[in-house]
């Protein structure tokens, strides 16, 4: 089963991902993990990813779109995966479905998790306050620009799914046990 969590920023894309990979061993990858990770080992490339992330921006089609065919083509993805984070433009979907043909496979779901944009400040606010590292992205100022770009260039790719009969709202205002509740039923199904 291939999935794809699709959301603004504090959404809960992250935290739901991972209990989902918990329940039905498919493997969670997180764009936004591999490439914190790559700015932590301190390479020019973690560099040149550092500035374009702490400014809200969207790291290159080319970057990341590498990254992912590598990732899905590992045999921890045999079972299937849950992109989280990917794709965030229409040009990564269609890559995306160029991937999934040649190797034979399919998305199954792309699951939306729908939240109003007051309630993402607030549980980014809450995220920055929490004990342990703080992301450098969950500022005030960039979290603006996140927003922007979710609005301007990943809110754009949903007709794209929802015309291939793969898109499912889900309210993500509603608590966590229940966003993943209604997300299992789907997959259940
Ligand atoms: P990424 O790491 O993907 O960040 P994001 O999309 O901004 O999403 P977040 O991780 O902030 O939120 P989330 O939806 O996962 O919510 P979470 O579960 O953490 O990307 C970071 C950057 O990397 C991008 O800006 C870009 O530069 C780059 N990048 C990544 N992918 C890219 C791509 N494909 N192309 C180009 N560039 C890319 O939850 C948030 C908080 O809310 C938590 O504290 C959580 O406990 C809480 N929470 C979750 N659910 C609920 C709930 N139901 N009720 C109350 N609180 C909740």
């Amino acid at each position: 089963m291939n999935l794809i969590m699709f959301g603004p920023p504090g959404a809960g894309k992250g935290t739901q991902a991972k209990m989902i990979q918990d329940k039905y061993q498919i493997k969670q990858l997180s764009t936004g993990d591999m490439l914190r990770g790559e700015v932590a080992s301190g390479t020019d490339l973690g560099n040149r990813l550092k500035s374009i992330m702490d400014a809200g921006e969207l790291v290159s089609d080319e970057v990341i779109i590498e990254l992912i065919a590598n990732c899905i083509s590992e045999a921890e993805c045999e079972k299937g995966f849950i992109l989280d984070g990917f794709p965030r433009t229409l040009h990564q979907a269609e890559e995306l479905g160029n991937m999934l043909g040649h190797m034979a496979r399919k998305m199954d779901h792309v699951i939306v998790l729908e939240v109003d944009e007051d309630a993402l400040v607030e549980r980014i606010r809450g995220r920055a306050g929490e004990a342990g590292e703080t992301r450098s992205d969950d500022n005030e100022e960039t979290l603006i620009n996140r927003l922007k770009v979710y609005n301007d260039q990943t809110a754009p790719i949903l007709p794209y799914y929802e015309e291939r009969g793969l898109l499912r709202k889900i309210d993500g205002m509603l608590p966590i046990n229940e966003v993943t509740a209604k997300i299992e039923a789907i997959l259940d199904a």
